[in-house]
């Protein structure tokens, strides 16, 4: 089984380039499936969820090429079905984007239950509350969801009783072509949503208010898209990088990203004592000399709020930091399972319910630990660049199925990891 092995105890310096934005990338390679005509989508970042999901839409018919340079050529004019067939639909969470998609162009749609990253429940009852308003019954049989409006979708007003970024997005990708006009309120307002939709704009849909907590759809009849389209920078990948450059005491500059998406985070290092220099579309984040970081407490929630995303990474940044420090995950009911892994590297932190405790400083020690899921992995990954010693970090293809080419970014700013991914390594290391 495939590992990472982490030398850690060495400060990240140099400079890094943040890939596309994975939550984007999957709302968009869906939304894609409604248009009339063919797009060209940039800046896709080339990791396995949406690779995955970029094979799904072929099993359905789509025509998808991947381009020189990673753009996809995209053309759904084959699509022929409206029913996802392939299992790997249970591997990643956004596959239940075809849903609202296929519903778009069919009036009709046939999915598995998704799968994706296990903190706690993951229901999927706002989506189909929305699609109900829509139009589509739903019924659940043999672990896939049926969903039939008996021809076009009917836009209609619907309140999220709570904020879900999937349902927001979802609902926005079916309504695009309902009849009238659909609005969403109570919307989730994360930059994914707002690219998703500009996407969509790009390609022909009346989308007004992404980004915002109320989006109006005006239905169209055709998408004739026709035209390219370049995905925002992925914030957590972005956050991922400029907590490590902080919790190693380094000094990176992390490229290719959008401040503006980073306020949350930047306002948080900034408070416990972290440099940073705010560019046009790069940070510089570095750590002076002998510098002690400060605790703080951080609550997790929606955008523009401190990103759920974030919080593993943030916790194990907090081991570094002088003073009690506490974090309130506000989003998901069971998103502290990767605290023990932490623990094991010498973490002192105690977890009531929501709420995690962390005692600071630390030096972290070097473990054998497990990759969770895909941010508790980010999060093993920073502790083990921080860790004296030797570390490996196994179950890692949940971490690749979020961060495009780990191994070579990390090692461009000092990282020391290798993957140990074949026997006669693994067999080299007992010798
Ligand atoms: C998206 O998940 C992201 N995944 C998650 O990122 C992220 O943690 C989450 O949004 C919050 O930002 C993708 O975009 C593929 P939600 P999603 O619907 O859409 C409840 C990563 O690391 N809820 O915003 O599934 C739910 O239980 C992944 O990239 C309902 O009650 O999250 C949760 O408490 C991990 N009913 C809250 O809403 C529903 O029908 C927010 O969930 C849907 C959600």
């Amino acid at each position: 089984m495939a590992s990472y092995i982490i030398n850690g105890g060495k400060p990240l310096r140099g400079e890094i380039a943040v890939s596309g934005s994975k939550n984007a990338a999957l709302g968009i390679v869906a939304a894609a499936c409604v248009l009339d005509g063919p797009c060209l989508i940039e800046n896709l970042p080339h990791i396995s969820d949406v690779l995955t999901l970029l094979d799904l839409c072929r099993t359905i018919g789509a025509t998808v090429e991947i381009r020189d340079g990673g753009a996809v050529y995209f053309d759904p004019r084959p699509i022929h079905t409206a029913q996802v067939t392939d299992e790997r639909a249970r591997d990643i969470r956004a596959s239940y984007y075809l849903l609202g998609a296929l519903l778009a162009r069919f009036g009709q749609a046939e999915n598995y239950l998704p799968g994706g990253c296990n903190f706690g429940t993951r229901p999927i009852d706002l989506h189909l509350k929305g699609f109900n308003s829509l139009g589509a019954k739903d019924t659940l049989a043999y672990g896939k969801i049926i969903l039939d409006a008996g021809g076009r979708l009917k836009g209609d007003n619907i309140f999220l009783d709570k904020v879900s970024v999937g349902a927001t997005m979802n609902i926005m990708i079916a309504a695009t072509k309902a009849e009238g006009r659909t609005t969403i309120e109570n919307a989730a307002r994360e930059p994914h949503i707002v690219d998703c939709a500009n996407f969509l704009n790009t390609m022909g849909a009346k989308i007004r208010g992404a980004g915002t907590d109320v989006i109006r759809i005006d239905g169209v009849e055709r998408l004739e898209a026709g035209s390219s389209y370049a995905i925002i920078p992925d914030q957590i990948e972005a956050g991922t990088y400029m907590i490590g450059a902080a919790m190693t005491r380094g000094d990176v500059l992390v490229k290719n990203l959008i401040p503006k998406h980073m306020e949350p985070l930047t306002a948080k290092l900034d408070e416990i004592g972290v440099k940073l220099d705010i560019q046009d579309d790069a940070i510089r984040v570095w750590v002076e000399e002998g510098q002690e970081l400060k605790s703080t407490s951080v609550r997790t929630m929606a955008y523009p709020g401190f990103p759920t995303d974030l919080q593993p990474q943030m916790v194990a940044m907090l081991t570094s930091c002088t003073g009690l420090s506490k974090i309130y995950e506000d989003v998901w009911d069971n998103r502290f399972q990767y605290i023990d892994d932490l623990k094991q590297m010498g973490a002192k932190i105690t977890v009531a319910d929501r709420v995690a405790l962390i005692e600071g400083p630390t030096q972290l020690t070097g473990a054998m630990v497990k990759a969770r899921d895909l941010r508790a992995g980010a999060a093993m990954v920073l502790a083990a660049l921080t860790a004296y010693g030797e570390s490996e970090i196994y179950n890692i293809h949940s971490l690749e199925r979020g961060y495009e080419d780990l191994i070579p970014k990390l090692r461009g700013i000092g990282g020391d990891i290798r993957k140990s991914s074949d026997i006669l390594e693994a067999a080299e290391r007992e010798l």
